[in-house]
């Protein structure tokens, strides 16, 4: 009988040595993972610094990097940024962050959204707020001083969506467009947060497309465009490399007009 209790002790014991070892294993397993959502997470705030632009323009520059002119200095009320890696060879221009520094003397939770208009870095920063965005970083005018004081700030960010109430996605004809051999344009307030990675213009007639090659920043450009009204067809992608052709209900005109904005009539919540 001892024998029999002892026999079944050491079962017991002997199949919950492997037990630990399983539940050890599920744990790191689990730990693991969290560290993999971690590193994916996209609403997750991720540690930087930030300068502002060195010039004494409160808003962004308008020969910011992407091409966006002076759309680029003046969108979103002036609060636009330069970024360095986060420029992804002009795939990032246009992309919306939430930025806060993170000195809780004075800065503010909630920090500032900016627009992508620019391509620069330095000093190990991420971001080179407009003035006017750096300054709304903080609590007050006063912590807003020293915070332009100290120049460079730790700072935290995430990319969140483009938000622009009663405005539809809109094309700028280039100033730099010759009609009408060279075409080139950037979209303009596109909401949402994904990246438009590809571009088509086609005929309207007899639907031959053409796909348009991004010259630098947010400019797309071709030489020898279709002729007649142009539909545009914008590629739309997400992080986790979902695509979604969207194709606006306006037409771009046969006679483009550089220096020209043409609505596209739809606006994308993405
Ligand atoms: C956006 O496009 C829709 C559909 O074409 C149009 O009815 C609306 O007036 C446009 N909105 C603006 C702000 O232009």
């Amino acid at each position: 009988m001892h024998y029999q209790i002892l026999f079944v002790v050491f079962l017991v014991f002997a199949t919950m040595a492997p037990l630990q070892a399983l539940a050890i294993l599920f744990a790191t397993s689990l730990f693991i993972q969290n560290l993999g959502d971690a590193a994916t997470c996209s609403d997750c705030f991720v540690h930087s610094r930030a300068a502002y632009y060195p010039n004494s323009d409160e808003q962004g520059s308008d020969t910011g990097r992407c091409g966006f002119g002076t759309f680029g200095a003046t969108i979103n009320d002036g609060d636009v940024s330069a970024v360095s890696d986060l420029y992804r060879d002009g795939l990032g221009c246009g992309a919306c962050y939430q930025v806060r520094c993170t000195n809780s003397n004075y800065c503010s939770d909630k920090g500032v959204t900016v627009v992508i208009t620019d391509h620069g870095g330095g000093h190990q920063t991420d971001f080179i707020l407009s003035r006017r965005a750096f300054g709304r970083m903080a609590q007050t005018t006063d912590a807003a001083a020293s915070l332009f004081a100290l120049g460079v700030v730790d700072i935290e960010y995430r990319r969140i969506s483009c938000s622009y109430p009663n405005k539809n996605i809109t094309i700028k004809i280039d100033e730099n467009s010759n009609y009408p051999n060279y075409l080139a344009f950037v979209i303009w307030y596109q909401q949402g947060k994904k990246d438009i990675t590809a571009v088509q213009l086609c005929e309207t007639q007899n639907f031959v497309c053409k796909l348009l090659d991004r010259s630098y920043g947010a400019v797309w450009t071709t030489t020898s465009p279709p002729s007649g009204p142009l539909s545009l067809r914008m590629l739309f992608s997400d992080e986790d490399g979902e695509e979604t052709w969207v194709v606006p209900l306006n037409n771009i005109p046969g006679n483009w007009k550089p220096g020209e904005t043409y609505d596209s009539g739809v606006q994308v919540n993405v």
